[in-house]
């Protein structure tokens, strides 16, 4: 069985001089995660530390680095799914975790699916991760876009969103077929408090399924949630098809339906990879076994 693993690092309007860290933090991401599948690691295990290396990296809209409410605060969500059981776990609008992926992966491992903002943190103590103040979250970039936003509101209700930087994503099967995939993502740019886009949504934002294969999905999530894309897509690869052809079938199908904007990236229960975005850029990197990482913004 081939292993196989790709990571998007956001599909928007990413700006000249951002792609050069997008792209160079989704190749490390790839290399942090290939290596644990290289050496015998499994799917989840790779897929977790693939999105930790881009939460910790402030060129992305995730974890440190995420974009700013309103109120000039963090508030991230986080998905995780294990194709080989369908255990899903997600978590929404927390603000005080370095790593929302990791607390999203042990709400997989609970007897819940989905838990919210100061019981997604509270549940985090419960398992040993410790909860930071949110001021730290906050990295100078995304600071400096609030106040771009404060000093000029965009448009609401806003008619289509293409984002400027990345949610984070990270699909991989591993020796034994397994494949996972998970999505963190610190949401909209000035969003509203409270506001939950597509990322930490099974079937939206995250799927995988080792009967056919996992989906992680990046874009303008009001629009992705409505097409339940990643689902979507994953299904797309039933009678053998190519990832590639399941994904862009996936996007345009977001566009037709409901005029969306974003991307998608799969990996297939053969180890395909696949890709696809109807934004200007997406961030991506991906490793086979005869391909080393490519990666491109
Ligand atoms: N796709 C991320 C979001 O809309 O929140």
């Amino acid at each position: 069985m081939g292993i196989a693993l790709i990571v998007h690092g956001g599909a928007g309007a990413i700006a000249d001089n951002d792609v050069a860290p997008h792209r160079e933090g989704a190749r490390t991401a790839a290399n942090i995660g290939w290596v644990i599948l290289a050496n015998g690691g499994n799917a989840l295990d790779a897929v977790q530390a693939a999105i930790v290396s881009m939460e910790d990296d402030p060129a992305f809209d995730a974890g440190y680095g995420s974009y700013l409410n309103r109120d000039g605060q963090v508030e991230m969500d986080a998905s995780f799914m294990d194709g080989r059981t369908l255990d899903a776990g997600s978590i929404a609008g927390v603000q005080h975790i370095k790593n929302p992926i990791l607390v999203a992966r042990r709400v997989m491992e609970s007897e819940h699916t989905f838990l919210i903002a100061h019981g997604a943190e509270r549940f985090a103590t419960e398992q040993g991760i410790a909860l930071i103040d949110e001021k730290e979250m906050r990295a100078p970039n995304a600071i400096a876009k609030w106040q771009e936003c404060v000093n000029n509101p965009p448009p609401a209700p806003l008619a289509q969103y293409v984002p400027v930087h990345g949610t984070v994503g990270c699909v991989a099967i591993d020796q034994n077929g397994n494949i996972a995939a998970g999505t963190s993502t610190g949401g909209m740019s000035f969003k509203r408090v409270g506001r939950v886009g597509d990322s930490p949504i099974i079937g939206a934002g995250t799927y995988a399924d080792n009967l056919l294969g996992g989906a992680s999905a990046t874009g303008w999530g009001e629009a992705i949630t409505r097409v339940v894309l990643s689902k979507f897509a994953v299904d797309a690869l039933a009678n053998n098809r190519h990832p590639n052809e399941a994904a862009r079938a996936a996007i345009e199908m977001l566009a037709s339906r409901v005029g969306g904007t974003g991307g998608v990236i799969m990996v297939d229960r053969f180890g395909r990879i696949g890709f696809a975005f109807n934004t200007p850029r997406m961030a991506y990197a991906y490793l086979t076994p005869n391909k080393s990482v490519v990666a491109s913004c």
